[in-house]
């Protein structure tokens, strides 16, 4: 199993293989069945998968979230290494990307990128955006995969490399959940067994506006969901919004043709998940 730590020695490896295609999985780590699945489908699709484990630091508005992020390097290599010994692994520390300049670069994502998360974690995306561009000249992917449940994320990753010219094709890849609807999130290592139970209230509140979606006004559906939240003492609510597929911004009436997708973002505990829906 081959662990690089620095960017060099990657670039070195990855050219002496000549390989027609590199499936790229960029990660921070603190690997689920989500990530896995990921790492699957580009190792079904490339001659080479490269994954990268940084948790990076850019792309936290919070300190404090930054650092009780979880770190669980050694058991992510065992979760991969099991999975099959041939993935690539980047695990950089943050000098080999940052140098001394640990700071993002701006970026002008049409508008997308003051939405939702990026409205609430103030250049979240700036972050992301710069640790993705520079994994790409590194690592030069042929395919890079990436799960919806950061739809908006992946609306960004779509945004960056078109606006850049980066020759990679971007692949969204379905949530994962529980069995029991709580969408797979490497931030759910820091809820209690309890915490777990309680927080199905996010799913099943997103299945409910589904169903309910085309019955009811947006605006009703939106004061339902944050009715929901307001009467349990487990959940501060920090966004629901209903929102046009494409755009991203704020659906206010449902238009023919369009397609819609629900967002919420919530804590529980102190910890901030996220999760989304297709309505159409
Ligand atoms: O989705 C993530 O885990 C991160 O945002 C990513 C894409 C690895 C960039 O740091």
């Amino acid at each position: 199993m081959l662990i690089f730590n620095k960017k060099a020695d990657l670039i070195d490896h990855l050219q002496s293989l000549k390989s027609s295609s590199i499936g790229f999985v960029p990660t921070m780590g603190a690997l689920h069945q989500g990530h896995l699945t990921l790492m699957n489908k580009a190792m079904s699709e490339n001659d080479i998968t490269v994954v990268s484990i940084f948790v990076n630091p850019t792309q936290f508005n919070n300190a404090e979230d930054l650092a009780k992020y979880p770190r669980t390097l050694d058991r992510d290599v065992e979760k991969i290494e099991h999975l099959s010994s041939k993935i690539v692994i980047y695990a950089p520390e943050v000098n080999d990307v940052y140098g001394d300049n640990t700071l993002s670069e701006h970026f002008d994502f049409d508008g997308i990128e003051d939405q939702m998360e990026g409205k609430f974690r103030k250049g979240h995306f700036d972050g992301v955006g710069t640790v993705l561009k520079r994994f790409f000249e590194i690592v030069k992917p042929t395919n890079a995969y990436f799960g919806e449940k950061d739809f908006q994320q992946l609306a960004i990753v779509k945004k960056l490399v078109s606006k850049y010219n980066i020759p990679v094709n971007i692949i969204g890849c379905p949530i994962h959940r529980e069995h029991n609807g709580l969408a797979m999130s490497s931030r759910n290592e820091r809820l209690t067994e309890e915490n777990k139970e309680e927080a199905t209230l996010i799913s099943r509140t997103l299945y409910k506006v589904r169903q309910d979606f085309g019955t009811k006004s947006l605006q009703e559906l939106v004061a339902e969901v944050s009715e929901v939240f307001a009467n349990n003492p487990h959940f501060t609510l920090e966004y629901f919004e209903i929102a046009n597929a494409e755009t991203l911004l704020t659906a206010t009436e449902i238009v023919e043709g369009e397609k819609y997708q629900a967002f919420i973002a919530v804590f529980i505990n102190n910890v901030r998940l996220i999760d989304t829906i297709s309505l159409n």
